[in-house]
């Protein structure tokens, strides 16, 4: 009875997918839509399930702990260009952070969300290791590892648990159909705004606008120089279940690997990173959560330090037809002072009385760096704005996007 009603309901929504992703820490799927490569980051999906309702059985095929978004053809199991190489964020062994999930307002589906770890070295290095694609049975080995390492909401001091993923069958704790928030019908406060409260928009989804979900999780003891967060959540239903990881460092547990000394490197800097970053981020809805500071340690009000920005241009200056204003400067990402290759401005917002030429380029936190804005004829001559040379220092805090004022060509 109650089986046929749910799936009454299921077949009621299923052409409105939910949709989420984890978003702090960055997780690999965030830096491959703020690397502007995946469009729809809420949509990594591991679909259709036919192990429903019971979706934890179901083999997690090309997904993987990392997710695969079929809309874009990208693969988040292996390290690439904008993300995987590096950790994101450093952690403390056996502290308590915060971490986040985005929703879209299209979808919360119920079920239930888990952030899982994996101590096992071996199977996670499958994931980190740049040029190898893992296999599907290695896929599915990690994730057995991870869901046998889901985070114990309980392990948290004080924070409210109700249903939650470390409850098995039989437990009054355990639910499948677990509603991650409110209850999507519910009149007020609906679906997850009922976590955290906030509002449309507080984190970045393509579909219909995010809404934060905020959680702490407890950071196992062990030591990892590189290792992996996983976000699992089973969306009830829809059928459906959502993966993305975060690359993350733990130090200071006994156990595991500690950091070795090229890649403690990383880790310390990450670490220093991170103690500069207290700014709570209240600007930008588009890309960054406005409320939730994401704790690294159990100090409070940090917040996960952006890696890589997205930096705005913005540049008035009068063309002809025919005419391209492009940007370069020190940096390999603005072609190291080499004209052919430097990053074209868009004339999208061009008019007469604003003659606006605007660029969004990724570039890494904290980089200081000279530039200039060159006028590309068609026939590929090049003029050169007057000195001195413009300069620009990326933030290092919690902002992962940015925008230089608007300046004028002179
Ligand atoms: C769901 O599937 C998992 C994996 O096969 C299994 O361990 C678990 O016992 C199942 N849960 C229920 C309630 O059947
Ligand atoms: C890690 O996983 C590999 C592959 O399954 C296994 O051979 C090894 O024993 C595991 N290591 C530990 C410490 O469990
Ligand atoms: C601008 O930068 C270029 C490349 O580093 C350098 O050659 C040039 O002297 C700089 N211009 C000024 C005015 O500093």
């Amino acid at each position: 009875m109650k089986l046929s009603l749910a799936l009454a309901v299921l077949s009621a929504v299923v052409s409105v997918n939910g949709h989420g992703y984890l978003t702090i820490p960055s997780s690999r799927t965030r830096l491959g839509s703020e690397s502007k490569l995946d469009t729809c980051p809420e949509c990594t999906i591991l679909e259709p399930v036919s192990a429903w309702p019971n979706l934890t059985a179901a083999p997690v095929g090309r997904s993987g702990p990392c997710g695969y978004n079929a809309r874009v053809s990208i693969d988040y199991n292996y390290p690439a260009t904008n993300w995987g190489n590096t950790p994101v964020v450093s952690y403390t062994a056996g502290s308590t952070v915060d971490v986040q999930w985005c929703v879209d307002n299209n979808g919360d589906h119920g079920g239930m969300f888990s952030y899982r770890i994996c101590q096992n070295q071996t199977l996670v290095d499958k994931f980190l290791t740049p040029g190898y694609i893992p296999t599907e049975a290695e896929k599915q080995q990690a994730e057995n590892c991870f869901e046998a390492g889901t985070l114990p909401c309980t392990d948290v001091t004080g924070q409210t648990c109700g249903y939650n993923p470390d409850c098995t069958a039989g437990q009054a704790c355990w639910r499948n159909d677990w509603f991650t928030c409110n209850a999507f019908q519910a009149d007020s406060r609906r679906a997850c705004q009922g976590v955290d409260g906030n509002t449309l928009g507080s984190c970045y989804t393509t579909i219909a606008g995010g809404y934060t979900v905020t959680k702490k999780i407890k950071i196992p003891n062990f030591n990892s120089a590189h290792t992996l967060l996983s976000f699992r959540w089973n969306s009830f239903q829809t059928g459906q279940v959502y993966l993305s990881c975060a690359d993350i460092a733990i130090t200071g547990g006994s156990g595991g690997t500690p950091p070795a000394s090229s890649s403690s490197k990383t880790s310390t800097a990450a670490a220093t990173t991170l103690q500069t970053s207290t700014k709570a981020s209240s600007s930008s809805i588009s890309t960054t959560s406005t409320t939730s500071a994401a704790a690294a340690t159990t100090t409070p009000a940090t917040c996960t330090p952006a890696t890589t920005v997205a930096v705005t241009f913005k540049e008035l200056a009068a063309t002809t037809y025919g005419q391209t204003i492009k940007v370069v400067g020190s940096i390999a990402q603005l072609g190291s002072w080499t004209t052919s290759a430097a990053t074209a401005l868009s004339a999208s917002q061009y008019t007469a009385a604003s003659p606006l030429w605007a660029q969004t380029i990724s570039l890494p936190a904290g980089t200081t760096f000279q530039y200039k804005f060159i006028k590309v004829a068609a026939d590929g001559s090049v003029a050169w704005e007057s000195d001195p040379n413009r300069s620009y220092t990326v933030p290092s805090g919690c902002d992962t996007a940015v925008t230089i004022g608007t300046t004028s060509w002179r």
